[in-house]
C-alpha cells in the first residue's frame, strides 16, 4: 500500500441514477476521517487494481463515514467498471487522503454552482459547506432526465430545496440560453463552480465569462488531454534542476519530468499522469514552465510558481525545482 492511503470497508452501496453509485466507506481501522473541505477528491483504487480520482459528495463536517459516486464509463479500462461489477457491501478499497484544487472562494459575495450529470458530486459537498455556513448560494443541476440525475432525494429536500433547480434534456442549442438565465441576477462578485463533461463546462466558462457579474469560473476535470493545452511555444527538450541539491537532468522529447527525475533516483508522487489531480504538483524557482494540467487555477498558472511534473514541460531551457 501506497503512503498516505488507508483501507477502508464499503459499508451501503446506492443506485443513485441511471449509471451512477454511491458507496459509502467506512474506516477499517475503527478511526474517523479527517476533516476535509468541501470539493475534495479521493484516489479510490478499484478491485482491478485501477487508481481514480473521484469527489467527495458527503457532508464535509461528518467524519464517520464519507460518500463517492461513480459513473459507470462505457470506455472503462477497468477503474469505473470495476468499483460497479467487482464492489459488494463489506468489500475492502484502498484510498488516498482528499485533496482539493476545487475550494470555495470563502469572501465571495455569493456562489452559484453549475453540474451536470456525475458532476454534481464535488458540488453536493459544497453545498452542504454553503448551508451550514448561511451562505447564499444557489445550484443548478443540468441532466438528461430525472432518472439521470443523482441525489435527487437529498437534493429535492432541505436544506437543499429552495436552493436547488433542476434542468432537463436540454440540446447544446438551448444550454447557453439556459446558463445565462441561471447567472442572470447573481450579484457583482458572484463565483461560479462547475463540474460535468468537457464540452459543459466550457458552456460555462463561456457564458460566465460575458456575464459581468460572475468574479470567476472555478473548475473540476476529471479526466482531460494534455495535448490540448500544447501552445506549441515549450521547448522538445530542457534541463530540470533541483534547487536544494544543484543535479541537473535532462528531459527529453516525449519524456516527462517525472521520468526524468527518476532517472536521478527522485520520485514524485504521481496519480492520474494526465493533468488533474495535483499530486504531482511542485514547487517552480525559476524558469518558464508551460502548464498543460487542467488543476492549477489561474492565478496559480500566471504565478509560474507551481507545476504539475506529469504533463507539463518548460519554455526556458532550464527550469529549477524545489523538489
Ligand atoms: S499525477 Fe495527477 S496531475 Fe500529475
Amino acid at each position: 500500500m501506497q503512503a498516505n492511503t488507508f483501507k477502508v470497508r464499503v459499508d451501503s452501496i446506492r443506485d443513485e441514477a441511471h449509471g451512477i453509485r454511491s458507496f459509502r466507506i467506512t474506516r477499517v481501522d475503527g478511526q474517523p476521517f479527517d476533516n476535509y473541505e468541501a470539493g475534495a477528491h479521493i484516489d479510490v483504487t478499484a478491485p482491478s487494481g485501477i487508481t481514480r480520482q473521484y469527489s467527495l459528495c458527503s457532508d464535509p463536517a461528518l467524519s464517520d463515514f464519507q460518500l463517492f459516486a461513480v459513473k459507470r464509463e462505457p470506455e472503462s479500462r477497468g477503474g469505473s467498471r470495476s468499483l460497479h461489477d467487482d464492489v459488494a457491501i463489506g468489500s475492502e478499497l484502498v484510498v488516498g487522503q482528499p485533496r482539493n484544487l476545487f475550494r470555495l472562494v470563502d469572501d465571495a459575495r455569493a456562489h452559484v454552482l453549475i453540474g451536470a450529470g456525475i458532476g454534481i458530486t464535488p458540488l453536493l459537498s459544497m453545498a452542504y459547506q454553503l448551508a451550514a455556513n448561511g451562505k447564499p448560494f444557489v445550484l443548478h443541476y443540468f441532466a438528461r432526465s430525472e432518472a439521470h440525475a443523482a441525489f435527487l432525494p437529498a437534493l429535492s429536500q432541505e436544506p437543499f430545496a429552495a436552493n436547488v433547480q433542476f434542468h432537463y434534456g436540454l440540446g447544446s442549442d438551448d444550454l447557453a440560453a439556459a446558463l445565462r438565465g441561471c447567472l442572470a441576477d447573481t450579484a457583482s462578485g458572484t463565483h461560479v463552480y462547475t463540474c460535468g463533461p468537457a464540452p459543459f463546462m466550457d458552456a460555462v466558462v463561456a457564458v460566465g465569462e460575458a456575464t459581468p457579474t460572475i468574479a470567476e469560473v472555478h473548475l473540476e476535470r476529471f479526466s482531460a488531454d494534455p495535448a490540448a493545452m500544447d501552445t506549441g511555444a515549450a521547448l522538445d527538450e530542457f534541463d530540470v534542476k533541483i534547487s536544494g541539491s544543484g543535479q541537473v537532468v535532462h528531459v527529453s522529447k516525449g519524456e516527462t519530468i517525472v521520468s526524468a527525475l527518476a532517472t536521478i533516483g527522485i520520485e514524485i508522487d504521481t496519480s492520474c499522469g494526465e493533468g488533474v489531480c495535483g499530486t504531482c504538483m511542485v514547487d517552480v524557482v525559476e524558469g518558464d514552465p508551460e502548464h498543460r494540467d487542467h488543476c492549477l487555477s489561474k492565478a496559480e498558472r500566471a504565478s509560474n510558481k507551481v507545476i504539475c511534473c506529469c504533463v507539463s514541460r518548460s519554455r526556458s531551457p532550464l527550469l529549477v525545482l524545489d523538489v
